[in-house]
């Protein structure tokens, strides 16, 4: 069951990419909070043939999120306010995470917390789960009552939580730190996660924004300011992406932000991102995430790679000169020119 390019045959390329301890057949992952725990999507396609699926951020407790109106459209992305709905960690483990099991695909579970203390019990929880392949923390929400609660906007507090999750989660998980762009220096912010024990870090969620409504003149949203995402965002994403793997580049990377096609993807990982999330695209297109993998793979095979992590960070590697055959024109004229 699969609708994108059915008629093209798929292309010979090693797909696989290595996130801290663990091995991905492929790049291409949902985004945290766009796919929900990946039912919707699998009746467009088999969700087991993408390289993960990352769950809602999931809190201890349910909770009903933030007031609606929670979405706005804006230029080129959408501004949502939901404020981590969801069942609470009991209920996402039996039925959720229970359900990805079954179906054979791999987890990345995203947790969110208020407190440190939140963030290692969550992790706690996820001890012996079937089918648990990684662990987003998300730190970097927008939408909290409390702007003290974006831990991702302090090294200190990210490094705290990533450090007590570390200590809680299941051995050989790796955990990835999801950060905010909404910040001066990202690099700061991801040396401390990576120092407090982070495998990696996924980058970027959404940046926070605001819309009025010039009817009623009043916020749009309920939640007055919201969390903007789709290809406006991409290239501050991929300046992101970019900056962290110049400074960590050992640090495996899932990039995200307004991915929408095959090329989009190549851009991330052109920067540094060892996989990518496919979030928003997700709304207008269900089937967008395994089209971006056909796709991704589709563009690797023309530019002649035959594995896609050797295209991992390309792009800070000086350009390679395509000369012409043949007799050097300019070689020889500075050769000329040198004698
Ligand atoms: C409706 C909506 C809900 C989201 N919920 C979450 C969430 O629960 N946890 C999280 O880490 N990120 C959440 N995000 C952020 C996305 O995972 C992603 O980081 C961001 O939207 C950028 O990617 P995109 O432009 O492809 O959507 C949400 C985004 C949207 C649009």
């Amino acid at each position: 069951m699969r609708p994108a390019n059915e008629e093209l045959p798929a292309p010979v390329i090693d797909m696989t990419t290595r996130l801290g301890a663990v091995t991905f057949p492929n790049p291409v992952f949902t985004a945290s909070g766009c796919a929900a725990a990946g039912q919707e999507l699998d009746q467009f396609f088999d969700i087991s043939e993408l390289g993960g699926v990352v769950t809602k951020s999931i809190m201890l407790s349910p909770r009903s999120g933030r007031a609606t109106p929670r979405m706005a459209e804006t230029p080129s992305g959408m501004l949502n306010s939901i404020g981590l709905q969801g069942p609470g960690i009991e209920a996402f483990l039996d039925k959720d995470l229970a359900w990805l099991a079954s179906r054979g695909a791999r987890a990345v579970v995203s947790i969110a917390g208020s407190s440190v203390d939140d963030y290692a019990k969550l992790a706690n929880k996820l001890r012996g789960q079937k089918g648990l392949a990684m662990i987003e923390v998300n730190i970097s929400c927008p939408n909290v009552e409390d702007r003290g609660q974006v831990f991702a906007c302090d090294p200190r507090a990210a490094a705290a939580v990533v450090q007590a999750v570390k200590r809680s989660a299941p051995t050989g998980v790796p955990v990835f730190a999801k950060l905010s762009p909404d910040v001066t220096d990202i690099v700061e912010i991801a040396t401390a996660c990576v120092e407090a024990g982070a495998d990696g870090l996924s980058v970027i969620n959404t940046l926070l924004g605001m819309v009025i409504d010039t009817t009623t003149m009043r916020p749009a949203l309920g939640g007055i300011t919201g969390g903007l995402s789709g290809p406006a965002i991409r290239p501050v994403a991929v300046r992101c992406v970019w900056q962290i793997r110049q400074a960590l580049p050992d640090v495996p990377i899932l990039g995200m932000g307004g991915i929408r096609t095959g090329l989009d993807a190549l851009e991330f990982v052109l920067a540094g991102a060892n996989a990518v999330s496919v979030g928003t695209t997700v709304f207008g297109d269900p089937t967008a995430p395994i089209r971006v993998l056909d796709e991704l793979a589709r563009a690797l095979v023309d530019r002649g790679f035959e594995r896609f992590e050797d295209a991992i960070g390309l792009a800070h590697k000086p350009p390679v000169l395509l000369l012409p055959e043949g007799p050097d024109p300019v070689g020889d004229e500075l050769q000329g020119a040198a004698e």
